[in-house]
This record gives C-alpha cells, sequence and structure tokens, in this order.
C-alpha cells in the first residue's frame, strides 16, 4: 500500500478539517444544491493537483468526468492566474490545460465505461512525469437520477451506482489517485428521492464514500464546508471563499 497523499483545496480551514487535505485512495463526496461551487472545488483541484508535493499538490494530473458539460478551461485559466498571483511565479494556463484529461458522459453506461478508459490512460502515464493524481466525477449521480425514474427501478439504479464506484475506489487504490465526486441535494422535498437534507443515492454513497462534504451557500462569495460522518476525523466546519482567483480562505 503506497503511502496517502494529501491535496491542498487552496483553503486552509477547509486543508485543516481534512487533516491537511483531500486524501488519495479515498473517495470524497461533495454534496449541496445548485450553484454551492461543487464544480468550482473540482477546478481548483484539477488545478492544485498539477503543484508539486512542497506546495500542496501531488505533481499529477487529472481526469475529468464532467456529465453535465460544465467543465471550462477559461475557468481553469482564471484559477492558475490567481495561484501565479499568490505564488509570485508565473504559471503558464496552457501547461496546465494539457494535464486535465476531460472526458464527457452522455448516459450513466457510457460514464461507467470512462472509469476503464480512465484508468487505460492512468495506466500509460504511470511512469511518466504526470501520473494521473486525481479523478473527478461531477455530476456521479444527475445521469442515473435522470434514467432511473419510478420506484420499480430505485434497487437497479442503487446496485448499478455500487458498482460504479467500487470502479472508481478501485481507480483510487490502484493509482493512489485522489477520487472527488459530487452530488446534488435538492432545494424542495422530491417526491421519489425523499429527504432534501440528504445526498441522492442514499444509504449506498453513505457507505462508500469516505469523506463526505456538505457545501452551502454563506455571505457574498463565502461558503460552509461541512465534513460529515468521517470514519477518522472529527466532524468540522471550513469557510472558503470563491472569487476569480478561485477557492481561498
Ligand atoms: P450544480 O452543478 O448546479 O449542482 O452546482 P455546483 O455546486 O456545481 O455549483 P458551481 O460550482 O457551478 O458554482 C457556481 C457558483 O460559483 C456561482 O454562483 C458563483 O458564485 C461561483 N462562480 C462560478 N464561476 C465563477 C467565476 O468565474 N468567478 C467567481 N468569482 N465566482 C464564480
Ligand atoms: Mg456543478
Amino acid at each position: 500500500r503506497k503511502l496517502v497523499g494529501k491535496l491542498t483545496t487552496g483553503c486552509e480551514e477547509f486543508d485543516e478539517m481534512m487533516g491537511g487535505g483531500i486524501e488519495s485512495q479515498s473517495i470524497t463526496e461533495m454534496y449541496g444544491e445548485f450553484g454551492c461551487g461543487k464544480t468550482q472545488v473540482a477546478h481548483q483541484l484539477a488545478v492544485n493537483v498539477q503543484l508539486p508535493p512542497e506546495q500542496g499538490g501531488l505533481g499529477g494530473s487529472v481526469v475529468i468526468i464532467d456529465t453535465e458539460n460544465t467543465f471550462r478551461p477559461e475557468r481553469i485559466t482564471q484559477m492558475v492566474n490567481g495561484l501565479s498571483e499568490k505564488h509570485g511565479v508565473e504559471y503558464d494556463p496552457e501547461e496546465f490545460l494539457k494535464n486535465i484529461h476531460v472526458a464527457r458522459a452522455y448516459n450513466s453506461n457510457h460514464q461507467i465505461l470512462l472509469v476503464d478508459s480512465a484508468s487505460e490512460l492512468a495506466n500509460e502515464l504511470k511512469d511518466s512525469e504526470m501520473p494521473v493524481r486525481l479523478l473527478i466525477v461531477d455530476s456521479l449521480t444527475a445521469h442515473f437520477r435522470a434514467e432511473y425514474i419510478g420506484r420499480g427501478t430505485l434497487a437497479d439504479r442503487q446496485q448499478k451506482l455500487n458498482k460504479h464506484l467500487h470502479g472508481i475506489q478501485r481507480f483510487g487504490d490502484l493509482f493512489n489517485s485522489c477520487v472527488v465526486v459530487t452530488n446534488q441535494v435538492m432545494s424542495k422535498p422530491d417526491a421519489f428521492f425523499g429527504d432534501p437534507t440528504k445526498p441522492i443515492g442514499g444509504h449506498i454513497l453513505g457507505h462508500t464514500a469516505t469523506f463526505r462534504l456538505y457545501i452551502r451557500k454563506s455571505k457574498g462569495d463565502k461558503r460552509i464546508v461541512k465534513l460529515v460522518d468521517s470514519p477518522n476525523l472529527p466532524d468540522g466546519e471550513a469557510i472558503m471563499s470563491i472569487t476569480t482567483d478561485g477557492l481561498g480562505d
């Protein structure tokens, strides 16, 4: 078993709450309402993972399985420029974009297959300068939610989601990679998915995701990130900001 890596979020409180950062070989689930910032955190992690360990990165590349077509290269450029300012170094956004491998998932079956493609790529890059150290699935649940409607299919959906989660956990173990998935919660009670404060996927995700982060909006650019039911860390809350430069304190 390789030494667990820790990936900085760019927000000190957030990192501290996580015991140093997002852990490799684990699944970290971010859940919260639309617009709370899940995709923004994902973008920032895709930048930060490329930094050397001295700067909180893992010196690696990233695969993003994008199910909602929300990946924005321009946003990466802004975040890299933000980092340049923060570190007093001239980073080249294009160099960062080269190490972000984005795959668009068209449906849940395709999404599951893309984990195999991610593994192939990670195998190819294993001994390169930029091995894959982060896998993002944004959103983990949107396709499943859209495709499995009605109580009769609930068991099928959970079974398939479970299989998918095992696949991404294996990816994390195999490549000593961080795995970050997003999951939307409903702002209003939902007849099918029930409790609006509980993430879609309910129980199964509850057991699989090692770190569960509930993100909610606060004043202005502030967001509250809450660590929920972590097996080895105390529950806690951190305040982060989302600005033009990216994630910060
Ligand atoms: P869903 O995918 O709909 O569930 O939402 P999400 O949780 O992924 O939200 P997302 O990460 O897309 O957050 C959107 C919010 O991030 C916006 O409302 C803004 O507050 C902030 N944001 C997005 N882009 C920028 C940007 O370029 N600059 C700044 N300052 N804030 C941004
Ligand atoms: Mg999003």
